[in-house]
Order: C-alpha cells, then structure tokens, then sequence
C-alpha cells in the first residue's frame, strides 16, 4: 500500500516506519520536525522519504494516490497538552478532523489514528476497561483523542474505514527516545544515579506496549480485511501488561544492577486504569505483543551502555517533549500556534 504516516519523525513514528517498509508498504513520513534535534543513537536501518509539513495545512491534493493514511502527528503526552490547550485542541482535535475529512475526499480508504488508551483516565478499584467502557478523559490531550474518535468514526462509509488505535503507554528504545513515559524515565534515573526514589506509592495502574509492538499493530490493521477493522476501536497491548508503577519500577531496577529502589506515600496522579486487550487478540488476524516491561529494561540498559548514557542526553530538551517545545518557543523559533517562524 501507499502509506503517509504522520509524525513520523517522532519516537513512535520513527520506528514504525522501517516496520512498515519490511512489510513491503510504500511509506512516505511527514513531520513538522519539533524534535528533530535529538537523535540518540543510530538504530533505524530504513527510514521512509519525508515532507516536513504541518498537518494543519495538508489538503485534499496533498493526499492524493494513497491508500492509508497512520495519524500519528500531535502534540503528543499529557503535559505537553497541558502547555496550551487551545493549541493542543487547534492540532490534536481540530487538526486531525480536518486530516481525516482530506483523506476522505482524496479517496483514501484507510485511516489509522493513534488513540490512547489515557481516554479511559481513572477507573474503580477492580474495573478492567474495554472499548465500550465509558471513556473519563483527565486532560486536554486525553480529551481530544475522545473528540477525535468521536467526530471521525461519522465519516466511516463503504470506501472510506479508520481504526481507532487505543496505545498503552509506549516503552522502549528509539533513536528519537523520551525520558517523558514511565518505564523509558525510571530507566534514564536507574542509570544515570544508581536510584529510583519514588515520592508516590506506586499504586495507579498503567498498562504499557512496546513501540514495537505498537508499530506490528499498525501493520497488521493495514494487512487485515476490511471488514475486520472498519471503524473498529482497538485497545493497544497485552492483558499481561497491566502493571502497578510500583511494578514497572522493581522491573527496572531489576534490569539495573545495583539500583537503590524506594517508594514514598504521596499519590497526586489520579490517572489509573487497567485495560482489556482481548478484543486486540482475538480480532485483529495475526497480532500479538511479542516484547513485555523486562524486555524493554533492559533494552534501554543495552542502548546506554553501548552509547555511554550521560545525565546531561537524559535531561536533554529533545527527549522530553515538554522541555523541548518550551524550548523552541522562548528562543521564538517557534510562533505562538507553534508554527515554525520564518
Ligand atoms: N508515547 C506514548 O506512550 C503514546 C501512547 C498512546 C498514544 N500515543 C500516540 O501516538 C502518537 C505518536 O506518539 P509519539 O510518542 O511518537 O509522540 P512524539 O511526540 O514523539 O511524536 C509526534 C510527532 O508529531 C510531530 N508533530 C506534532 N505536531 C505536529 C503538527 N502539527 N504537524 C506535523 N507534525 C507534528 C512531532 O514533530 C513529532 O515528531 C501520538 O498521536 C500519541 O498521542 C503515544
């Protein structure tokens, strides 16, 4: 197929792409290039031909002669959306509508979104969310992938069928790295200070995939019959990887030898949630997660022993997205709708 895959500059985006090449696609990236300045390692065989645009102002024509459009440009984690909210509805919401209106039109008959699996927010002691559960977003990005999924299922006819990806959070290696997700954060402290001093207690749940696993479902949405993805929601993951952060720490510390490890009794992240990913498992042909949090650990334990990892490539701008795009705004390179100045 004819691919253009959004953000694919990014650390989910820059791994997905030679995936999806070795499945035999035709890939073209497109990326406005916020974090083109952090490349942590040489670790990507392929990388497809990339347009540097911003997906606010993709038409219809730019879209012509695809076949699937993978949406994966936005402003991309819970803090980063936070930054401007209006900002972050203007692209992640509006921005990706407008994206999957153009597709449409342009007779494209695939569109996969990267939804997350943070729509669900928080759940009760005991609840396991499905794709029916209710969703109880807790912040403006986890908000406009609700709206997003929301205002583009509509648009779901005969030739024209997106996918709702629900990701867990995402772990791993990437050259594009971010220190700004769970396991990827206590792997950079192990490492970088022999200690991981939590001031929480751990408890919340978060169910995590590897970006590996995350780009494998994006590839096997795109191998599958129609009628097996047609407007269909999927949560991302494994139902063996709900973890307690609590676990995702003593996994990581594992995978550090030496690593002090304590946990405090504060909890101010009320986002906890355990996922079901039966549907995953059972409905899309073919796919299964292949790589769990032990597996990532010591990855990233590999990837900085091999690159001699330093505090100050942990504590970098590029691999934190918040830092990153504060960054890009007080030096004015970027305007105030985050549009690259001339
Ligand atoms: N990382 C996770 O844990 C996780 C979990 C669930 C869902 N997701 C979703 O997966 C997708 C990819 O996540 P990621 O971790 O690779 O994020 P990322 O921030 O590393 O990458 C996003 C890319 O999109 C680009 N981008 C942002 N705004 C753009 C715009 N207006 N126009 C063009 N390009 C733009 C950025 O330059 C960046 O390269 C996102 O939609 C994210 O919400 C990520």
């Amino acid at each position: 197929m004819k691919v253009l895959l959004t953000g694919s500059g990014g650390y989910i985006g820059i791994a997905t792409a030679p995936v999806l090449m070795g499945r035999g696609h035709d890939v073209t990236g497109m990326d406005s290039g916020f974090y083109q300045s952090g490349w942590l390692y040489n670790g990507v065989k392929q990388l497809p031909r990339t347009i540097q645009q911003d997906i606010r102002t993709i038409t219809a024509e730019d879209l012509a002669g695809y076949d699937a459009v993978v949406h994966m440009a936005e402003l991309s984690n819970d803090p980063l959306g936070q930054l401007n909210p209006t900002i972050t509805y203007k692209i992640n919401h509006e921005g990706s509508v407008a994206l999957a209106k153009a597709a449409k039109a342009a007779g494209v008959s695939r569109f996969i979104y990267m939804s997350s699996c943070s729509v669900y927010g928080i759940g009760e002691e005991g609840e396991v969310k499905t794709e029916e559960s209710l969703s109880r977003p807790q912040t403006a990005y986890a908000e406009c992938k609700v709206y997003v999924e929301r205002d583009v299922a509509p648009l779901a006819d005969d030739s024209f069928s997106p996918t709702f990806l629900r990701n867990a959070t995402a772990f791993g290696p990437s050259p594009r790295q971010r220190f700004d997700v769970v396991l990827n954060n206590l792997s950079g402290l192990a490492w970088t200070t022999g200690k991981i001093a939590m001031t929480s207690d751990g408890t919340p749940w978060r169910p995590l995939v590897h970006i590996l696993d995350i780009a494998d479902a994006i590839g096997c949405v795109l191998a599958a019959p129609q009628a097996a993805i047609h407007n269909q929601i999927f949560n991302v993951g494994d139902s063996a990887q709900n973890y307690r952060v609590r676990e995702i720490a003593e996994i990581v510390a594992e995978a550090f030898p030496g690593c002090e490890l304590s946990f405090g009794t504060n909890d101010a992240d009320n986002r906890s949630y355990r996922v079901s990913f039966e549907k995953i498992n059972s409905q899309l042909p073919g796919f299964a997660c292949k790589r769990d949090a032990r597996v990532g650990a010591a990855q990233m334990r590999e990837v900085f022993e091999r690159i001699g990892m330093t505090d100050e490539l942990f504590k970098a701008a590029p691999y934190t997205r918040l830092k990153m795009l504060q960054q890009l705004i007080s030096t004015k390179q970027l305007d105030d709708d985050f549009f690259w100045r001339a």
